[in-house]
């Protein structure tokens, strides 16, 4: 069982790297203002969710316990960080509010991941 939780924390790294380095790599699009959701936003986003789920019910059918107030802060901001890309996700410009929380929120999601033990 440690191997496959192992394994779907390496898939969720995954997941983050797409979400947060598809938002990096708009951030002098975002300054010229014509930053957009990438595929590769989308798809991250789409895969912390599927693979965080996936987390919970493996932790916990290994007995091991899962930090429920952590674990709901972390899906209602990544909700957010989710409806955003997806509502946007054809959008050629996206304004700078919007494209700073979805980056803000993704950050305070790996801050809170691995600040609070
Ligand atoms: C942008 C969103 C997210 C980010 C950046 C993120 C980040 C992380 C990171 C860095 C870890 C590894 C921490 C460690 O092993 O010490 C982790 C683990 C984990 N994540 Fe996420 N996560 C996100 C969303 C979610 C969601 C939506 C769920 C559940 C619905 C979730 C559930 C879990 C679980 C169960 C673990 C393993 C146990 C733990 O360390 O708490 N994550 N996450």
């Amino acid at each position: 069982m440690d191997v496959l939780i192992n394994v779907f924390v390496a898939l969720h790294i995954i997941g983050i790297a797409s979400l947060l380095g598809g938002f990096l790599t708009q951030m002098k699009a975002m300054g010229a203002g014509t930053a957009r959701f990438t595929p590769a936003m989308l798809h991250g986003a789409l895969t912390m969710l599927v693979t965080g789920v996936a987390l919970v019910g493996l932790n916990q059918a290994d007995d091991q316990t899962v930090n429920n107030v952590k674990i709901g802060i972390k899906l209602a901001l990544l909700v957010v960080i989710l409806a955003l890309v997806y509502v946007k996700r054809d959008e050629e410009k996206v304004d700078k509010g919007a494209f700073i929380a979805v980056g803000a929120l993704t950050t305070a999601n790996i801050f809170i991941a691995t600040v609070w033990t």
